[in-house]
């Protein structure tokens, strides 16, 4: 009944794009089966493309920056759909990796001569263009594609801040102040060492500009004493291999190892002054600052997160600029489980609550002028005016508040037995937050505005509908570019607030693909909530080969990542990779399984937490009874003897605690890419937040390492391990060890196959190697269908050796 009431719904949403989509993911409706080379050899053409706009401040809402055909930078507003050049594709420099704007839009700043460091880190030079002449001049003239950072400061095109040898450096119109002079391999300033950056901010920079643009606050990490990894390079981007591999030696603290130390600084800009602000929230060794921001319209009051070492209590300080008078505003004890580091701190200011029903007229006319310059003009609110919106799971589930600055009274946005998922915008004009949520189901994304001072909460879409939605928002909030990412082929389309029910226009209809997509005989692919016996729901994708019939048996891949807080099943469009590969070609046809264990995220605190201290055990335990759950379900479709699984990083080490198990009735192969063998070698950030230190939780780290051989050596089928000798992230050390494990502990070589990807990091590309990653994975998929049949296959036929699809 419900379903029938959806499709309805849907038929009558979707009227608005051409052709219209379905709550479901698309079938197709024709002959062709997804190849190997469409999905993954040369990927691609069957890929939904979006278009990202950057929305820049002018006097007009709704104008954004886009590449024109030729490349040159375009103006366009997307009410008037006016365009003017805004850089000429000859004044572009030809090899930028980024740029940035400046505030009154006369200048750019670009990085070119890109070299990747960690996930979001890299080396660059940077140019500074002036827009009208073109005229380029470099920010140092010295760099050596060296620099680390560089941003604009938010009120002044004159000045950039940015980051060179670890050190913060102010360049204002071409002269350069040093901020700090002590930055080198044991001290980072501004920017994020490597456990940070991958684990706390997730970001490449760790310095913010106050509002009015006259202060900074950045902090400082003093690696002295933290261990270095080293890893060696044999190629190192070279044809022949040195004869001493370059080695980089990283700052990388290990599970229960030092860590870094942390220190915050406010710089007063224009009097270059740096004010070293006292943190005594935990003890120096116990520290970690997991956000900071401003609290203000212009800088009087910043605050920070501080969180115990194993991030299961924090305290939330604000600062007086002046002062540096620090006081705990806020604080949680969160031992039941652990505390995420949300970064959704945004400054609101003073908030007038209305009752709902004593509703005004929509948008500015509020009489109160622009929310952004508030609070300048009037005088000093106290801090039990000012308000900032931040997330919390204290209740259970993850929602929207605000806290006033003193601590004392907080206001509830959301509540319900669902999450927030994201904030997109807050509109301080209008006095709204946008955000996403899993209201309907844990594996949709809708989307609604909250009133902060109504506390009336509308959507945008329709709710009732399966979908993942999400929107980027113009600059003053007026406009915004609406995406349905799923499940059907994904769209995007430009919408006002002031009539979210008509779109303005369609931006990517993802048209051709739609088309493509119909000369195809696709895997289906069904979502269910499989009520397990301790009373939760696992969410689960299913794909079922494009060629199914309901009397032939099938092999089975388990693709689960599963770990803690992480999502992998949601009603998003499926990309055309592997996976369907997998599931459409005739020599494989594989049903794949995507099961979101305990531990994963949008399921509320208390699904979270059941992981708590003890990693793998009962993520392996979901997985191989979603596999029972499977076989018992579709009897005469699973091929029981035939059921494996394979993951990437957590799913690598999900895949191997499920084979430690020994369930070998259940589970006849494993692969396990770039996998954890065990917590201790892992990052110390991380892991701890979810498994506490090895000295508080001894018997935790000995039971979460894959350390029994037996369920190894009793399996069917055989075991992979790939990983890449240069991942400096879950380190080769893993596999070395778990290899070591299991050929010290008996496994065979008809079972065991370990296979390293030469300088290759964590997502395994080094050299086109990842091509190598998919063969191989195929062609064991191909073994395990075809382990214990006799016949002779169609590529072997009469000794004529034809290529496999993944050969080719
Ligand atoms: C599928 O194709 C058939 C004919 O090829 C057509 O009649 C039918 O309307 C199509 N269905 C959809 C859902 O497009
Ligand atoms: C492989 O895919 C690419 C890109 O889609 C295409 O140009 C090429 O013709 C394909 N090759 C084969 C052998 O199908
Ligand atoms: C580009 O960066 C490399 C380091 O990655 C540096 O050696 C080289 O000098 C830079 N080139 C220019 C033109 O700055
Ligand atoms: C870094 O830490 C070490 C050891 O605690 C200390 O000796 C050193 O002074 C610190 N460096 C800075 C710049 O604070
Ligand atoms: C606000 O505070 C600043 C300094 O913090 C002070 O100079 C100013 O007079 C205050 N304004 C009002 C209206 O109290
Ligand atoms: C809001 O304040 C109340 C009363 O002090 C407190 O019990 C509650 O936990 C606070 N909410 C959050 C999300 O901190
Ligand atoms: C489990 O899922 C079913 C079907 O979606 C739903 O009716 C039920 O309320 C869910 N139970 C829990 C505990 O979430
Ligand atoms: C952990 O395992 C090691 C090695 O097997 C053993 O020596 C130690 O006693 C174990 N510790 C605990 C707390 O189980």
């Amino acid at each position: 009944m419900r379903r029938f009431v959806s499709l309805c719904l849907a038929a009558v949403l979707a009227s608005a794009i051409e052709p219209p989509r379905f709550p479901h993911q698309p079938t197709g409706n024709g002959t062709k089966l997804l190849t190997y080379n469409i999905t993954t050899g040369n990927p691609g053409e069957l890929s939904a493309s979006t278009t990202s706009v950057t929305w820049v401040k002018s006097d007009q809402d709704g104008d954004f920056i886009t590449n024109d055909d030729d490349g040159s930078l375009i103006f366009e507003n997307v009410v008037t759909g006016d365009t003017t050049t805004f850089l000429s594709a000859d004044k572009i420099p030809t090899d930028y990796y980024a740029y940035q704007i400046s505030p009154d839009r006369a200048r750019i700043l670009w990085a070119v001569n890109y070299t990747k460091q960690y996930r979001h880190s890299y080396f660059a030079d940077y140019l500074v263009q002036d827009v009208a002449t073109g005229e380029t001049e470099s920010l140092i003239a010295d760099s050596k594609g060296d620099i680390q950072y560089a941003t604009w400061n938010p009120t002044s095109s004159s000045e950039i801040a940015f980051v060179r040898g670890n050190d913060l450096f102010i360049w204002d119109e071409g002269s350069i102040s040093q901020i700090t002079d002590n930055g080198g391999p044991d001290l980072f300033n501004a920017v994020p060492d490597w456990v940070y950056e991958e684990e706390i901010f997730g970001t490449d920079s760790a310095l913010w500009y106050s509002p009015d643009g006259q202060y900074i606050a950045f902090l400082s990490f003093n690696e002295t004493g933290v261990e270095t990894f080293t890893i060696p390079y044999f190629m190192d981007n070279q044809k022949v291999a040195p004869s001493y591999p370059r080695e980089l030696k990283l700052r990388y603290p290990k599970v229960g190892t030092k860590n870094p130390t942390v220190a915050l600084n406010i710089l007063d800009i224009k009097e270059k002054s740096l004010s070293p602000v006292p943190v005594d929230a935990w003890p120096a060794d116990d520290l970690i600052i997991g956000e900071v921001a401003w609290v203000t319209d212009d800088h009087d009051k910043l605050i920070y997160r501080a969180f115990n070492r194993v991030q299961d209590h924090e305290k939330l300080v604000v600062v007086d600029t002046e002062t540096q008078e620090s006081t705990i505003t806020r604080q949680r004890d969160g031992s039941d489980g652990w505390l995420d580091n949300n970064q959704a701190i945004t400054y609101i200011g003073p908030v007038e609550r209305k009752s709902s029903h004593r509703k005004r007229g929509k948008g500015k006319g509020k009489g109160k002028g622009k929310g952004k310059g508030k609070g300048k003009g009037k005088g000093n609110d106290s801090d039990e005016d000012r308000y900032y919106l931040d997330m919390s799971d204290v209740s259970g589930w993850n929602h929207l508040y605000l806290f006033t600055l003193d601590g004392r009274s907080n206001i509830t946005l959301t509540s319900g037995d669902w999450e927030v998922a994201s904030i997109l915008k807050v509109d301080t004009a209008r006095e709204l937050v946008y955000y996403t949520s899993t209201e309907h189901h844990p594996t949709e994304r809708h989307l609604y505005s909250v009133s902060y001072t109504t506390g009336v909460k509308t959507p945008l879409v329709d709710p009732s509908v399966p979908a993942v939605w999400s929107a980027s928002f113009s600059s003053e909030g007026g406009y915004y570019i609406l995406r349905y990412a799923g499940p059907d082929v994904p769209y995007q389309e430009l919408h006002t607030v002031e009539d979210p029910d008509k779109p303005i226009r369609t931006v990517t209809s993802n048209a051709r693909l739609h088309a493509a997509l119909q000369e195809y005989r696709l895997p289906k692919i069904t979502y269910h909530d499989l009520a397990h016996p301790s009373g939760v729901n696992l969410s689960a994708m299913l794909r079922l080969p494009a060629t199914f019939e309901p009397t032939k048996k099938y092999p089975v891949l388990l693709t689960p990542y599963g770990g803690p807080g992480a999502q992998e099943v949601n009603k998003a469009f499926q990309p055309l990779d592997w996976n369907a590969y997998i599931a459409s070609d005739p020599a494989l046809e594989y049903i794949t399984l995507t099961v979101d264990n305990r531990g994963t995220g949008y399921r509320g605190r208390a699904f979270r937490s059941t992981v708590a201290g003890n990693l793998g055990e009962l993520e392996a335990q979901d997985q191989i009874w979603a596999a029972k759950w499977l076989a018992a379900e579709y009897p005469d479709a699973v091929d029981a003897e035939r059921i494996g699984i394979w993951g990437w990083s957590y799913g690598g080490y999900l895949t191997s605690k499920v084979v430690e198990e020994g369930d070998s009735d259940t589970i006849a192969f494993g692969l396990a890419t770039a996998p954890v063998a065990d917590w201790r070698l892992y990052d110390s950030m991380y892991t701890e937040r979810y498994m506490k230190t090895p000295e508080l939780n001894p018997e935790g780290y000995n039971r979460s390492a894959v350390a029994k051989v037996d369920g190894f050596r009793s399996l069917r089928g055989s075991f992979l391990v790939q990983h890449g000798t240069g991942d400096d992230n879950v380190h080769f050390q893993n596999a070395a060890a778990l290899g070591d494990l299991l050929m010290g502990g008996g496994v065979g070589p008809d079972r065991l196959e370990v296979t390293f990807f030469t300088d290759s990091d964590h997502s395994i590309r080094y050299n086109g190697q990842n091509a190598f990653v998919y063969k191989q994975l195929s062609e064991r998929l191909w073994e395990e269908k075809r382990r214990g049949v006799a016949e002779e296959h169609q590529w072997s036929k009469k000794g004529l050796m034809v290529p496999k699809p993944w050969e080719v």
